[in-house]
């Protein structure tokens, strides 16, 4: 299965909010603030597509003057689920915090998504914390950070992820810079 990433269209917006209320039963992103972060220079949004359909996405958000970059949503469509799309679009949400020279990804999760925190735990990130009362209907997060940018890298080296997709790698040494 031949999976496209590429940074998200204002045309995608109908197909984010699908993926979103299939996915999602609170905190759903709505049409406005999926608008806002596709316009926004500190934000990525980055889509999966698989034979011209959007089957997935990330949302990544870089603040100036701080060290790290957040996954602020990330979702597969239930029929793509199970193959290796949430992996993919990891792998480029980690790609493009080490473009933008941030030192790690941090996360928030619901503490019941059992499925996403094993999944993030596998791809590295450990828990750092927890907010109760987070989500709109009383749960909990837990934070949850993984470091991408290396010592070396921070000092003017070219930044490789520590993982990431090879369309990553290849952006982040070929330009230096965010791909999107
Ligand atoms: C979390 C989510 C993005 C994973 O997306 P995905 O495209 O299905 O993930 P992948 O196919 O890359 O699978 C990643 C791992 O999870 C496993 N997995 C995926 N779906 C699974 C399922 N239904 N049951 C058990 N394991 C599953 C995969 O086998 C894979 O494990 P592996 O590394 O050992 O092979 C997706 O389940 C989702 O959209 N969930 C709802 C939204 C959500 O919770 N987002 C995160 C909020 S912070």
């Amino acid at each position: 299965m031949a999976v496209d990433l590429r940074p998200a269209r204002a045309s995608d917006v109908d197909a984010l909010l699908a993926i979103e209320e299939a996915v999602f039963s609170t905190d759903r992103l709505s049409r406005r603030s999926f608008r806002r972060l596709i316009a926004s220079p500190s934000a990525a949004v980055v889509v999966a597509e698989v034979q011209n359909e959007v089957a997935g996405y990330c949302v990544i958000l870089f603040r100036a003057g701080t060290k790290g970059a957040r996954l602020y949503s990330l979702a597969t469509a239930p029929t793509h689920a199970a193959r290796g799309i949430g992996q993919q679009l990891m792998a480029i949400a980690e790609g493009e915090t080490t473009a933008r020279q941030k030192h790690y990804l941090g996360l928030e999760v619901r503490e019941d998504n059992h499925r996403a925190i094993s999944i993030y735990e596998r791809a590295g990130f450990r828990r750092t914390g927890t907010r109760s009362d987070y989500y709109q209907d009383g749960t909990t997060s837990i934070c949850m950070k993984k470091p991408v940018l290396r010592a070396k890298e921070s000092m003017g080296e070219p930044a490789t992820p520590s993982t990431g997709s090879s369309f990553s790698r290849a952006a982040a040494r070929t330009s230096g810079r965010a791909i999107l």
